[in-house]
C-alpha cells in the first residue's frame, strides 16, 4: 500500500516521512479529486497522524508541501502582502442572450480569422477566486485576488483545502506554474455548517459564497480546515497549452479538480443555447453559479485581442439574472387569510429582483418569523423562487439597527379585534369570528380567483367594498348582484357593473372543481378539488358522502377528508352551497371518459419547483398523458416529481417507498410519452 521513496535519505526518520507523505498525497488524490478511494478514512487518518507526530519530533523534516500543512498551524496576526506577477482581471459581463451576440460578434471582428473563433464555455463558479503558484510541482502560495495587483497571502489557509493539489505529478509539468480557480462551497455543505453554527448560537452565513470567502479568510487556518471547502481550476498561466481546452485538460491530468460542465464551441447559436440551458439548470448543481464564462479557446487569439485595464477582451461572462436581492423592511403587516389565519407579510422597500419589483415578502407564520428574526428595519436577503409571493431568505444580522423588537403575534384580529386562538399543535394563530370581514373578504376574492370561478374584475377593491357596506354576507349574495347596486359603489361605473354582472354569470358553467376548490376550504387544493369532483361526479353525492369514502378517493388523505366533512357538515356552509346551486351554479363534474395515454392509471404527486414547467403546465402534462395529479403522497401515488426544494412530500415519499423523479427523470418521461 505504501510506496518506497525513490531516493532513500539516509536518516530513516527522513525516509520514513517522505514514504508518509508520499502515500497521503496518493490517497488524498484518490479521495478527493478521483473518488476512487483505496483505504478507509481511519487508515488515512492513522497516516497522517504519524507523519505529524513524526514532523512535530523533528521540526527539520517539516516541508512546505508536507500534507500535515492540511490541518492548519498557529494562528497568524495578520495575512502578508502577496503581489500577483500577472493582474487577476475581472471579467466584462453580458446580460442576456442579446448582449452575449453582441459580444461574440465585436470579439470576431477583432480575431485574425473571424471565422476560426471556437469558444470555450465554462460554468461561472461562485466563491472566490485565488491563484497558485507552483514551483517545481510544490504549491508555494496561494493569494486571493484583493485588488487585483496585490492579493492577501492565504497559503497556510489553502492548503488546507483538500481539493488543492499541494504537490503536481504528471507529464510536462513546467518549472514555474500559476494556476487559477474558485474556493466555494456546496449547497448542502453550507447548510450542514450553518447548522452548526446556529446550533452553537453563531451566526449563520448568508449564503454559500461568503461562507468560502469567510473561511479562507481565516487568520487561524485550523478553522479553515474545518470548513467543507472545494475548488474548481479554470485558469492555468505559464504551460506551453496553446489553447484553453487544453489547459483545462493539462489542469486535470495533474490532478486538479476542473469543472466537468465545459463545452468547446465553433458555433455561435449553440454557445448561446448552452448557455440559457444552463441558466435553466442552475439549481440542478449542489453549488451556485452566477453565469457561464465564454473565453475564446486560441490563446494566439487571446493575445492578440488583448486586455484593458479592468478585464480581458477574449472573455465575457455571461450572468444569470440574480434571482435575490437585498432591501429593508418597512413593516411586518398581518393579514388574515380566508380561513381565519393570521399571515404575516414583510412589506420592503422595493427592490427589483430578476425584473420584477418585489415589495412583499412572506413570513408563514409567527414561528417562521421568530426562527429568522426578522425584525422591521432589518436589511433582509428576499428571493423569487417558485412561490407566488417572494420570501425572505435570511436578515443581514451585522446591518441591524439599534433598537429593534423581536415581533410579536397581535392578541387582536387586526380586522375584526376578535381575540386570536392558536390551537394545541397548530403552528396557525387564527382569528375564531367567523362573520369577521376580513374572512369575507378572502373567500370572495378566493372564489373569483383563477382556479376557481374565475371572475373578471371581482378584485380586492371591490371585495372590500361588498363586505363594508354590507352588500354581501356570504358567497351565494354574490349572485343576487345587479348592474344597479354595483354601480353604485365607488369607483364603479355602468359598464365595469354590467361587465362583473357578465363574468358572474359565466361563472356559473366552471363546474363541480372549481366550486369545490372556490369554497376555500381548508387543504382542499385545486388537484384534491378535482380528485373529489371526478370521484363523485356531484355535489350531491359529496354532500352525502362520509368521511371513509371521502378518504377512498385517490389523493385524499385522512387531514383532507376530515376538513371536507366538517366544512359541508356545517349548516351555513350547506345553506351557501344550496343557494349557490338554486342562482344556477353548475355543481356537476363532465362525465369522465377512462383515461388513456401512456401516463394512463399513473398517480403523480408533484412538490418543489420545476425549473421547465410551473405547476399548473405540468399538470397539464401529466393530464394530457392521461395521468392523475394528486396533491398529497399516500400508498396510492405512483410516481413523486421532485424540483427544486422539495417539502415533506418528498421525505413521505421515501418513506413509502415511491419512485421518485428528479426533474431530468420527469422530462425523459413526458419525452418518451
Ligand atoms: S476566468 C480574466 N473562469 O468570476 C479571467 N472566472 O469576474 C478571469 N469565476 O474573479 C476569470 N468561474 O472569481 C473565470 N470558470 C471561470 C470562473 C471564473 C468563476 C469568477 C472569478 C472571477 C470572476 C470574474
Amino acid at each position: 500500500m505504501v510506496t518506497p521513496p525513490k531516493k532513500p535519505r539516509a536518516r530513516p526518520e527522513a525516509a520514513r516521512a517522505e514514504t508518509l507523505r508520499a502515500a497521503i498525497r496518493r490517497h488524498e488524490r484518490l479521495y478527493y479529486v478521483e473518488d476512487a478511494p483505496e483505504i478507509s478514512d481511519a487508515e488515512f487518518d492513522a497516516l497522517m497522524r504519524e507523519l505529524l507526530e513524526l514532523e512535530a519530533a523533528h521540526p527539520e523534516l517539516a516541508v512546505p508541501d508536507s500534507p500535515t500543512r492540511r490541518v492548519g498551524g498557529e494562528p497568524q496576526d495578520a495575512f502578508p502582502r502577496a503581489p500577483h506577477e500577472l493582474p487577476m482581471l475581472s471579467l466584462e459581463n453580458a446580460n442576456g442572450a442579446e448582449e452575449l451576440e453582441a459580444w461574440i460578434e465585436r470579439a470576431a471582428k477583432s480575431a485574425d480569422d473571424p471565422d476560426a473563433m471556437a469558444c470555450v464555455a465554462e460554468l461561472k463558479i461562485d466563491g472566490l477566486s485565488v491563484s497558485l503558484r507552483y514551483e517545481d510541482g510544490v504549491l508555494v502560495r496561494g493569494a486571493t485576488r484583493g485588488d487585483g495587483s496585490v492579493g492577501e497571502d492565504v497559503s497556510v489557509n489553502l492548503r488546507t483545502v483538500r481539493e488543492i493539489p499541494l504537490r503536481l505529478s504528471g507529464r510536462s509539468l513546467p518549472g514555474e506554474l500559476i494556476v487559477r480557480g474558485e474556493v466555494y462551497m456546496t449547497r448542502s455543505g453550507f447548510q450542514r455548517l450553518n447548522a452548526s453554527r446556529e446550533e452553537a448560537g453563531e451566526p449563520p452565513f448568508a449564503n454559500p459564497r461568503n461562507a468560502a470567502a469567510g473561511s479562507v479568510r481565516q487568520l487561524d487556518a485550523r478553522i479553515t480546515a474545518g470548513r467543507p471547502l472545494h475548488f474548481f481550476a479554470y485558469t492555468l498561466l505559464g504551460s506551453d497549452a496553446i489553447r484553453q481546452s487544453e489547459g483545462l485538460e493539462r489542469l486535470a491530468g495533474w490532478g486538479f479538480p476542473v469543472n466537468p460542465e465545459w463545452r468547446r464551441f465553433e458555433d455561435r447559436g449553440s454557445l448561446v443555447a448552452h448557455c440559457l440551458e444552463w441558466q435553466e439548470r442552475r439549481h440542478e448543481l449542489d453549488y451556485e453559479i452566477d453565469g457561464v464564462v465564454v473565453k475564446i479557446d486560441d490563446l494566439d487569439q487571446q493575445a492578440t485581442l488583448g486586455a484593458t485595464s479592468k478585464h480581458p477582451r477574449w472573455a465575457v461572462a455571461f450572468k444569470f439574472p440574480a434571482e435575490e436581492a437585498t432591501t429593508v423592511v418597512r413593516e411586518i403587516m398581518v393579514t388574515v387569510g380566508r380561513t381565519g389565519k393570521l399571515t404575516p407579510t414583510a412589506v420592503l422597500e422595493p427592490v427589483d429582483v430578476s425584473g420584477v419589483t418585489v415589495q412583499m415578502a412572506g413570513l408563514h407564520n409567527e414561528d417562521e418569523v421568530l426562527r429568522k428574526d426578522v425584525r422591521v428595519g432589518d436589511t433582509v436577503v428576499v428571493a423569487r423562487g417558485g412561490e407566488v409571493i417572494p420570501q425572505v431568505v435570511r436578515v443581514i444580522v451585522e446591518k441591524r439597527p439599534r433598537g429593534t423588537r423581536r415581533f410579536r403575534m397581535p392578541q387582536r384580529c387586526p380586522e375584526c379585534g376578535a381575540e386570536i386562538v392558536r390551537l394545541e399543535g397548530e403552528v396557525a394563530h387564527r382569528c375564531p369570528n367567523a362573520s369577521c370581514p376580513a374572512q369575507l373578504r378572502e373567500r370572495i376574492l378566493h372564489w373569483g380567483g383563477r382556479g376557481a370561478m374565475d371572475v373578471d374584475g371581482l378584485g380586492d377593491m371591490l371585495a372590500r367594498q361588498l363586505v363594508e357596506k354590507e352588500v354581501i354576507r356570504d358567497l351565494a349574495d354574490l349572485y343576487d348582484l345587479d348592474v344597479e347596486t354595483l354601480a353604485g359603489l365607488e369607483r364603479m361605473g355602468e359598464l365595469s357593473a354590467s361587465n362583473l354582472v357578465a363574468a358572474l354569470e359565466r361563472s356559473k358553467g366552471r363546474g363541480l372543481r372549481h366550486v369545490l376548490y372556490g369554497l376555500g376550504i381548508r387543504h382542499v387544493g385545486a388537484s384534491a378539488a378535482a380528485a373529489l369532483a371526478d370521484a363523485f361526479g356531484s355535489m350531491e353525492a359529496i354532500l352525502a358522502a362520509d368521511r371513509e369514502s371521502l378518504e377512498g378517493v385517490e389523493g385524499i388523505g385522512p387531514t383532507l377528508a376530515e376538513s371536507v366533512a366538517e366544512f359541508l357538515g356545517a349548516r351555513e356552509n350547506r345553506a351557501v352551497v344550496r343557494r349557490l346551486a338554486e342562482h344556477g351554479v353548475d355543481m356537476t363534474a363532465p362525465e369522465r371518459s377512462a383515461p388513456s395515454g401512456p401516463l394512463a392509471g399513473k398517480t403523480f404527486v408533484v412538490t418543489g419547483t420545476l425549473a421547465s414547467h410551473s405547476r399548473s403546465a405540468a399538470t397539464a402534462e401529466i393530464e394530457a398523458r392521461g395521468g392523475k395529479v394528486a396533491g398529497s403522497v399516500s400508498k396510492k401515488t405512483d410516481y413523486v416529481v421532485a424540483g427544486e426544494s422539495p417539502g415533506s412530500k418528498l421525505d413521505k415519499a421515501r418513506k413509502l417507498g415511491i419512485e421518485v423523479l428528479d426533474e431530468a427523470a420527469f422530462l425523459d418521461l413526458l419525452r418518451s410519452g
